[in-house]
């Protein structure tokens, strides 16, 4: 079987053959078509009167040159100026790949989310590349990571298996915030034979205390079929949408559902799951056919 990186890497083997394509995978739809990337929707049981409007960015993986701070400050004004009632961050601020100039730490990245500015707030999870950098979490277990800590100190709270409740126009409803679901890498050094999650859905869900609706953020798609039907959104990243994908079909995803979670809005059984293309890379600055996306979704209206 095809690995990702494997896959990744005979994808970008082939496109040195082809300069101008590569140019383009790798410098103009990476690095210049980002793009608002617009849903519209009301979720089965959403209360009548309710139109809330969320931006989301996902996987900004901050890295020179590809994630510069700059770059960073300029997504956050692109994210401002769509009049959000409120802003959700769906994890990994930390590079993914080798493949930089120079890092961007959080002491770095974390300032430049800063200037995000909404109504009802910004709200954030993390994701694993936030877990993996972080070699003091890895080796303790636990939190708190450096990424949660520079997002705090920058004035976004971090939801970690723990909820918020906002009201807009008299209408209560909750953002839940699921622990990374691939936080602890296996390591000799750790003690970890394999991938440890943080997630905890049941204890998350538990501390919703009312029948106010409930937009989930989960960086990774794949708890999705263990989402109830009591959350009328989930919201996730980290696939990147494969980052080539070609009539709808990505060849690699990091996801054990395959293209099943890939990208885009899902709807299974009434249960509604966007999954963002995201900002950066992982593994290699590529991305074809799945340009970087500002997510903005309007519930209530549709
Ligand atoms: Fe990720």
């Amino acid at each position: 079987m095809i690995t990702r990186r494997g896959f990744l890497r005979l994808i970008g083997g082939s496109f040195l053959s082809a300069v101008s394509l590569s140019a383009y995978a790798v410098g103009l739809e990476p690095m210049l078509l980002t793009h608002i990337k617009r849903y519209s929707l009301t979720p089965p049981n959403w209360p009548a009167g309710l139109r809330l409007h969320v931006v989301a960015l996902a996987d900004i993986h901050a890295c020179r040159p590809w994630m510069t701070p700059e770059r960073i400050r300029s997504l956050a004004e692109r994210a401002n100026a769509l009049q959000p009632d409120l802003i959700v961050l769906l994890g990994d601020y930390a590079a993914g790949t080798r493949l930089v100039t120079d890092w961007v730490d959080a002491s770095e990245w974390a300032p430049a989310l800063s200037g995000l500015k909404a109504p009802l707030g910004v709200w954030s999870i993390l994701g694993n590349h936030d877990w993996w950098e972080d070699l003091s979490a890895q080796k303790a277990g636990l939190g708190p990571t450096v990424a949660r800590r520079a997002l705090e100190s920058a004035g976004i709270p971090v939801l970690e298996n723990d909820v918020v409740r906002l009201e807009k126009d008299g209408h209560g409803f909750w953002v839940a915030g699921l622990a990374d679901q691939l936080a602890l890498r296996p390591g000799k050094a750790w003690g970890r034979s394999r991938f440890k999650g943080l997630d905890d859905l049941r204890g998350t869900l538990a501390k919703v205390s009312d029948k106010a609706p409930v937009i989930l953020l989960a960086h990774e798609p794949d708890i999705f079929p263990k989402v109830p039907s009591r959350v009328s959104l989930t919201l996730s990243g980290h696939t990147h949408g494969g980052q080539v994908r070609l009539l709808g079909y990505s060849p690699v995803v990091p996801s054990r559902f395959g293209n099943r979670f890939a990208y885009g809005h899902v709807v299974e059984e009434n249960r509604n799951l966007i999954v963002s293309g995201g900002l950066g890379f992982s593994i290699l600055p590529v991305r074809f056919g799945m340009r970087p996306e500002i997510l903005s979704i309007e519930l209530g209206s549709a």
